[in-house]
């Protein structure tokens, strides 16, 4: 028997203006449970106010998302939205920025605990026995006392990915989670953000790493201008994309020179 298949994301025609500058011009898209979508696209073309549009970081000016599945949260944002409603609907997902933003102040431990303690109010004792767990994940038990500025980029980053899978985030977000690091620290953070994907998360990430998404993505979308201009499973998109300019966006990246 097959499971029945939830979508732990349905964006129907999200829309988002900075100003007059149209940036993000009717997407919609699907991404279902434990699965992993990749978001290419040149540089400008609206991937961060997507994502951050997913996680209402910043709000769309319409459309209908629905994060979480079956017990998710839907919103409809071209209506008023209360701040109950948003709180619930933000607590659905887990987003890890291009540079980590960790608290400096605060230990590893403490990073990884502060949103499950002060935010969601659960036990101290529970959520650290979580945190190292998770640290342990992120191959970083050993540094649970250490502070930010201790931690090469890619600890920091791992940090900022265990910092979000803590607070039990049915879907994850990636904005460009390693074009911030020196080259050597990449395949660190790649690594633990496919383990993710085996373990059988759901995720979206934001990546210039074509290998990376090609192997680890179940979908991949290019986004060019403003809208989803191709989507479909890696081989296609990446291996034998239909659309010019997803074809020349992928040659510019893989042949820079
Ligand atoms: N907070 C903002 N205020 C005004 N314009 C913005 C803001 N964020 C993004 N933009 C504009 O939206 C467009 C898309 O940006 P972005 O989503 O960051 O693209 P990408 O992540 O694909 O490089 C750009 O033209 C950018 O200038
Ligand atoms: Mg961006």
């Amino acid at each position: 028997m097959t499971e029945p298949r939830e979508d732990r994301i349905v964006a129907e025609d999200v829309h988002k203006a900075f100003g007059d500058n149209e940036v993000l011009k009717g997407v919609s898209f699907t991404v279902p449970r434990g699965t992993s979508t990749a978001i290419i696209g040149p540089s400008g073309s609206g991937k961060t106010t997507l994502l951050r549009a997913l996680a209402a970081l910043d709000k769309p000016d319409a459309g209908v998302i629905r994060v979480g599945g079956e017990d998710g949260v839907e919103v409809d944002f071209s209506k008023p939205v209360s701040n109950d409603q948003l709180r619930r609907y933000r607590a659905q997902s887990g987003f890890v920025f291009q540079s980590h933003n960790l608290f400096p102040h605060k230990t590893v431990l403490q990073n990884v605990t502060e949103g499950p303690v002060y935010v969601q109010k659960r036990p101290k004792d529970e959520a650290e026995a979580d945190a190292v767990e998770l640290l342990e994940q992120v191959g970083l038990a050993e540094k649970r006392d250490q502070y930010p500025f201790q931690l090469s980029g890619g600890q920091q980053q791992r940090v900022g990915i265990a910092r979000a899978l803590a607070l039990k985030p049915k879907v994850v977000l990636f904005d460009e989670p390693t074009s911030a690091l020196d080259p050597e620290l990449v395949g660190e953070v790649l690594s633990v953000i496919k383990d993710l994907a085996v373990e059988g998360w759901t995720l979206v990430i934001v990546t210039h790493e074509i290998q990376f998404a090609k192997q680890v993505s179940d979908q991949v979308l290019f986004t060019d201008q403003g809208v989803i201009l191709e989507k479909g499973p890696p081989a296609e998109v990446i291996g034998d994309p239909k659309e010019e300019r997803t074809r020349q966006f992928l040659d510019r990246i893989l042949n820079p020179l």
